[in-house]
């Protein structure tokens, strides 16, 4: 395992080189990369697909059926998905049998589709939807049984999914013999058009041959990334890669970050949010990857936020642009053909904080002021020219913002936000401010902020809750002293603090923030293993933080003894870079020591600095260590410190091999 995901992360690598390699020889950095090659042109998905595939719920299980096919299509429609856009829907892999007909002819598998593919899609097609196939450029699908495959057989099958009234082929990768391909999937390209039948054509290579770059006249779509699975991380990783791609996007050829999961269960509603904005904002095709009769209401109202889906389908085709990305904030900003703006406010890190641009930088020409309409909260407002929230762990807030000269229909849009840590010990009270500032042109009036929590806890503000108006840009600070019930349990506790305000024309507005609260428990007096304590967060570049080992890159548990220049330790954390442990010391301590190194069990590779974080203070760092050096000494002084993190990058030229051993860490209180 470890090899495998050493050796993609190398490659991701070697293409992100690549392509900085080929822009930088064509013109300065700064310029757009050279223009697409001419998009295929025959008037299909001139907005990015959408629909469902049935993939990333069923896999080749057997609840793949006609069943279930039928099901959702009557879904799609019941539920009002046909009307907000979704218009395909299609199988993938394991709707065949695994042996070709006497003639050469693909037969569909008798027990799951007992009346064949036809009439599965004369159904789909009576109901107003489209319906769409799987197969792959190579002799066997993807799948392990081991399906056929139409390298060779192009001509064909697509002769066959065309009788059987097939509109969108997605083409995928497997068992491709090592052909070009450029040449397989311009071969299948060929054999589509030759049956005269318009069918949307999505290549599904995974990325690895930088389809952008070549397949603007092959297909409709092209995957950028290898599979999609229903996990943050997953979903993190292959919105980082598509990201940068933007440039190659638009009517016609798009981007393809793999299907949605919205709805699968892995990830909270926030994140799901997150997942569906971004792809949004991305242009992404929109296929529901879910199944929809088991779907929850919430599932339903993200995949028909008509507003959102109206960011995705946007007939300009264009995909947004990264305007900024620090600290885990992300500001993705994308133009629409009226020439306003969608502009993702997205916060990738463990804890709120805030995200902050302007209309400016979102790309909106000068103006007295805007409209910005929340896509998720359905409200609209007027602001000076700030976009910013304080959003919610690993939540987005997504925005249409506009010039358009009628802003002052519409209330102030109030930005709030909290300073001060969000973690309590049971028994000490602990101070925080809010802040409630108008970032309208108008002034929010009557305004008033409160803060709840959960039974018991004592929540008190210090200074006024009201301001009777807050002109542009003024802030309304409150101070609150919050006091945990002793004997309260560690863990996450909701609070919510909210803001009621009026517009200059009495309109109420009603905006609350949620946030999450960690009770913790003071730090043990003397000296401690921090392998052995517990943490507040823990980030990782592959696998979780081990205790005790080096970092295994997969599961728990799978680490060696930490090793570090033939030395072995019996104590400490194994991580892989990018890392970050944090732990709760609430003004008690004093000092962190460790032996700190690159674990031997990368032989010669990996670099990674190691550093101390005293809150928001750098106490500590080692610079770059290679694997080749012994371990060495680090002494942090954290006097004072309410949080100590303990962090390892990737000393600057990316992750691989990165396994950083923190040996007989400990910490002095
Ligand atoms: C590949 C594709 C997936 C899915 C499976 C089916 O992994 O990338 O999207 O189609 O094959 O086997």
């Amino acid at each position: 395992m470890r090899h495998t995901r050493t050796t993609r992360t190398r490659l991701i690598g070697t293409l992100t080189a690549a392509l900085l390699g080929a822009a930088g020889l064509a013109a300065p950095a700064t310029a757009a990369a050279p223009p697409p090659a001419p998009a295929v042109d025959d008037g299909l998905a001139l907005t990015p697909p959408m629909g469902f595939n049935n993939w990333n719920s069923t896999h080749c299980r057997a609840e793949f059926d006609e069943a279930m096919v039928k099901g959702i299509a009557d879904l799609m429609v019941d539920k009002g998905l046909k009307d907000a856009g979704y218009q395909y829907v299609n199988l993938d892999d394991c709707w065949a049998l695994p042996s070709r007909d006497a003639d050469g002819k693909l037969v569909p598998d008798p027990a799951r589709f007992p009346h064949g593919i036809e009439a599965v899609a004369d159904y789909v097609h009576a109901k107003g939807l489209k319906f769409g196939i799987y197969t792959s450029a190579g002799t066997k699908t993807c799948d392990g049984a081991g399906f056929p495959g139409a390298l060779g057989h192009e001509y064909s099958d697509a002769r066959q999914f065309a009788d059987w009234g097939v509109d969108y082929l997605k083409y995928d990768n497997c068992n491709n013999q090592g052909v070009d391909a450029r040449q397989r999937y311009t071969t299948m390209r060929d054999a589509l058009r030759a049956t005269g039948r318009p069918i949307v054509y999505s290549i599904c290579e995974w990325g690895e041959n930088k389809p952008w770059e070549w397949a603007a006249d092959v297909g409709h779509l092209w995957r950028t990334t290898g599979d999609i699975s229903d996990n943050w991380g997953s979903m993190l990783s292959i919105l980082k890669q598509n990201l940068p791609l933007a440039d190659h996007a638009g009517p016609g050829h798009w981007n393809d970050p793999d299907m949605l999961e919205v709805g699968n269960g892995g990830m909270t509603g926030t994140e799901y949010r997150s997942h569906f904005s971004l792809w949004a904002v991305m242009a992404a095709p929109l296929l529901i990857g879910a199944d929809l009769r088991t779907a929850s209401a919430e599932t339903f109202e993200i995949l028909g936020n008509r507003e959102v889906v109206a960011v995705d389908q946007d007939p300009l085709g264009r995909q947004g642009r990264v305007v900024s990305s620090e600290g885990g904030r992300w500001v993705v900003a994308k133009e629409m053909r009226d020439g306003s703006r969608a502009v993702a406010l997205f916060n990738e890190s463990d804890t709120a904080q805030r995200v902050t641009t302007t209309a400016e930088e979102a790309g909106l020409p000068a103006a007295g002021a805007y409209t910005l309409r929340d896509l998720w909260r359905h409200r609209t407002f007027n602001t000076a020219g700030t976009i910013s929230a304080t959003v919610p762990a690993h939540g987005t807030v997504l925005v249409r913002v506009a010039a358009d000269g009628r802003w002052a229909q519409h209330p102030p849009a109030v930005e709030l936000g909290l300073d001060g840590g969000l973690l309590f010990e049971p028994g000490r009270t602990v101070p925080l401010t809010s802040t409630v500032t108008d970032l309208g042109r108008t002034a929010a009036q009557r305004v008033s902020v409160s803060l709840s929590g959960p039974a018991g806890w004592s929540l008190r503000p210090r200074t006024p809750v009201t301001s009777p108006a807050l002109p542009t840009g003024r802030a309304l600070r409150t101070r609150w002293e919050i006091t945990v019930p002793r004997g309260t349990p560690t863990g996450p506790y909701a609070l919510t603090l909210t803001v009621r305000h009026r517009s200059p024309a009495g309109d109420r507005v009603e905006t609350a923030l949620p946030l999450t609260a960690t009770v913790v428990s003071a730090p043990p007096p003397g000296t401690s293993e921090l392998g052995d304590l517990p943490w507040l967060s823990a980030t990782n570049g592959w696998g979780p933080v081990e205790r005790g080992t080096s970092n295994g890159e997969s599961g728990s548990g799978d680490g060696n003894p930490i090793t570090i220049g033939g030395v072995v330790y019996g104590t400490g954390l194994g991580v892989h870079a990018e890392s970050t442990v944090g732990y709760y010391t609430g003004g008690a301590c004093e000092t962190v020591t460790a032996h700190v190194g690159v674990d031997d069990e990368e032989g010669a590779d990996g670099t990674v600095a190691f550093e101390v974080w005293a809150d928001g203070t750098r106490a500590a760092s080692t610079g770059v260590l290679t694997n080749a050096m012994p371990a060495q000494p680090l002494t942090a002084d954290v006097t004072g410190a309410q949080v100590v993190r303990l962090v390892v990058t990737d000393g600057g030229d990316g992750v691989t091999s990165d396994h950083g051993d923190w040996a007989e860490a400990r910490l002095s209180c």
